[in-house]
């Protein structure tokens, strides 16, 4: 395994291995890799030829009041896990090799990007699409693979791609679970063995909602009034939004949700952790 920090020698390295005929696929991460990240390297390891991880905290997706310095950043153990799972090459630039002095241009998908996280956290994808869409030019990857962890990031990339003409493929892997139900994030790693306990309501609520679809139940209201009142019970749990969307374009789904194709999403904070989760209902 390699490690690239380079953007140009990036760019010369996919051109070599594009003219040799090789697929390219990509997991773009930031770093403190788990089992989530891994289960993204192994879709793509069953059909590249040669896998890229890029590890890359980017500072334009952080709100000024987040989590940006404190964000984990445990390299060696990283590079570790992408060579155990079979990485080729690794992307890890600095920062001012992605944003160098003066920087001023910003990809924004301005339609699904609005609700939900981009309603809490205003410019977050504005930094999500712009590093994403540099990573595309720098990597040149025939696919990417993203977790539907990240419901609303995966769609605004697709539409992103498809406005954009990205001659990438999106690939989307499914959520990886704690056996207790949280779904896998770097995130986790903020809480404390209490504050993970109160947290697993978040994912209990969402079982709860497709159990109670499971059970012929369609109405909005009534999911997501059943889903808030069990976050509720949990003081140190405080929802910043529990919706039913549309799972490709994240618009409120009014009236009664359509199975397979409504999502339920919720944010919540734990203490200070802020945490998201979402299950297709
Ligand atoms: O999902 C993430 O880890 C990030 O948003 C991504 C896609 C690597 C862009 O920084």
């Amino acid at each position: 395994m390699q490690t690239i920090t380079s953007v140009s020698e990036m760019q010369a390295l996919s051109e070599r291995l594009r003219m040799q005929g090789q697929r390219i696929g990509l997991v773009p991460t930031m770093g403190a890799l788990h089992e989530g990240h891994l289960s993204l390297v192994k879709i793509a390891s069953d059909i590249a030829d040669v896998i890229v991880v890029s590890i890359f905290v980017n500072p334009t997706q952080f709100g000024p009041s987040e989590d940006f310095t404190k964000y984990p950043r445990p390299l060696e153990a990283d590079l570790a896990a992408c060579e155990a799972a079979g990485v080729d090459y690794v992307f890890a630039p600095e920062p001012g090799e992605i944003y160098p002095k003066g920087y001023s241009t910003f990809v924004v998908e301005e339609y699904i990007a609005k609700p939900l996280e981009g309603a809490s956290r205003p410019s977050h994808f504005r930094g999500v699409t712009t590093v994403v869409a540099k990573l595309f030019n720098i990597v040149r990857p025939h696919f990417s693979v993203f977790g539907q962890k990240d419901a609303q990031q995966v769609a605004v990339i697709h539409k992103m791609v498809a406005d954009l003409n990205f001659a990438v493929e999106i690939i989307i892997a499914p959520t990886l679970r704690e056996a207790d139900g949280l779904a896998m994030s770097s995130r986790n790693r903020y809480l404390t063995n209490t504050q993970r306990v109160e947290a697993l309501v978040i994912s209990r609520a969402l079982r709860k909602a497709t159990e109670m679809v499971a059970g012929g139940e369609r109405r909005v209201d009534r999911l997501i009034a059943e889903a808030t009142h069990l976050i509720g019970q949990h003081r140190r749990v405080r929802v910043i939004y529990v919706s039913i969307v549309d799972r490709l374009t994240m618009e409120a789904v009014k009236g009664e949700i359509t199975p397979g194709k409504s999502l339920m999403a919720i944010a919540a904070w734990v203490d200070e952790v802020r945490l998201i989760d979402n299950e297709i209902l």
